[in-house]
């Protein structure tokens, strides 16, 4: 059985350039009917779900964006899990909301920073300033959020690495739990990418850089580097938590999530779809008790073992090489083993820092 739900929230007050996410802009007449059709597509998948969930994940768009009342009317209807988190935009937190949050059983907070330095923030086209960060922050903290997330972005257009160093700096003097940060990534062919091309260009040359500061900054400061693109804190003795992002965890381990809401994937018994990203199509449908317009995913047996290869690699844990079939191209990991890129020890396998610094290329190489 599922133990693991996302539901996606689309609304947003305004679209920042570089998004490429499924959102929709205002429209606060319509959040109480996108969430009626939320409860009406749980209703429809309840029996994939187990009856007590390990996690789930608001995410957006800006959930925290959604009308009071919708929000809360679909915090009170989801099914009890260890962690509930949600994604937050800082000028939407205030200390109203934050207590609403702690009140309706939300454990974890993902606060959308992307940056400390206002020009960056400008170039985002981000509503929040540093200060309106810093108050969100201290908002959650009030009311009793002991498991908070920064999300950072790095290559902004204007960057230079001491605005990175100093981004890194401002957010560790806050001392958040937990850390994911970002390259941008700037689609071709939108009005952003239109706008800053030539400086895109110089970001992308400084991805590695960018990418090494990050990750020497957050480890000396002591977080663990357990994901590519994700630290978090490690409290000393045993009985303390585990706060890597339990949710995200469950996709890298390849494990079955049930999504919810437009444009939400699903990946169930071997079976992939993704929701249609059209909200009147997936108001309509649900309002008239059918299931909303799927696209279906081919999802292969080979498909899935490489997944489990390239997802489970991002981790700081061996991925066990057992039932991986013959996904795995051996002469490429003597190469890369004698390069001291990987580590194959007995049944597991692993990236060495050096292999990790290096990403998705040694992987790419590793796969037949
Ligand atoms: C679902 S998104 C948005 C959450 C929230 N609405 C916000 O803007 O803060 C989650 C995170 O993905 C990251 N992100 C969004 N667009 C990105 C892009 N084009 N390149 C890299 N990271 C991106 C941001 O760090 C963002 O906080
Ligand atoms: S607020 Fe977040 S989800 Fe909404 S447009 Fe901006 S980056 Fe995208």
């Amino acid at each position: 059985m599922t133990r693991h739900l996302y539901v996606h929230l689309p609304f947003c007050a305004h679209r920042c350039g570089y998004c490429d996410f499924v959102t929709v802009v205002g429209r606060s007449g319509q959040h109480g009917a996108y969430v009626d059709a939320l409860l009406r597509e749980l209703a429809l998948e309840r029996e994939l779900l187990a009856p007590e969930l390990e996690t789930v994940f608001l995410g957006g768009g800006t959930p925290t964006f959604t009308e009071p009342s919708a929000l809360e009317r679909l915090l009170c209807a989801l099914p009890p899990a260890g962690e509930l988190s949600i994604e937050a935009n800082p000028e939407t937190v205030t200390q109203e909301l934050a207590r609403a949050l702690r009140r309706l059983g939300v454990n974890r907070v993902s606060l959308g920073v992307q940056s400390f330095r206002p020009h960056l923030l400008s170039a985002l086209e981000r509503v929040a300033q540093p200060d309106t960060v810093r108050r969100a922050f201290y908002h959650l903290r009030d009311a009793g959020f002991d498991n908070i997330s920064f999300d950072l972005i790095y290559g902004i257009p204007g960057q230079s690495p001491s605005d990175l160093e100093a981004d890194l700096g401002d957010a560790l003097e806050l001392g958040p739990e937990h850390l994911s940060c970002y390259e941008l990534e700037a689609k071709p062919g939108t009005r952003f990418t239109h706008a800053h091309g030539d400086e895109l260009v110089r970001q992308a040359d400084a991805m590695e850089t960018y990418f090494e500061i990050v990750v020497e900054r957050l480890t000396s400061a002591g977080y663990r580097w357990y994901e590519t693109a994700n630290f978090c804190r490690t409290p000393d003795g045993a009985d303390r938590p585990d706060l890597r992002a339990r949710h995200n965890l469950a996709y890298w381990f390849g494990r079955d999530y049930l999504g919810l809401g437009i444009g939400a994937v699903s990946t169930v018994d071997g079976r992939r779809w993704r929701n249609t990203p059209r909200l009147p199509a997936y108001v309509t449908s649900l309002a008239g008790g059918l299931r909303p317009e799927r696209e279906l995913e081919p999802l292969s047996l080979d498909v899935r073992r490489r997944e489990r290869v390239m997802l489970g690699l991002r981790l700081d844990e061996p991925l066990r090489v057992e039932g991986l079939g013959d996904v795995l191209d051996a002469a490429a990991l003597d190469r890369l083993q004698r390069l001291g890129l990987v580590d194959r020890s007995g049944p597991t396998l692993a990236l060495t820092r050096r292999g990790r610094m290096l990403g998705g290329g040694v992987t790419a190489d590793l796969l037949a």
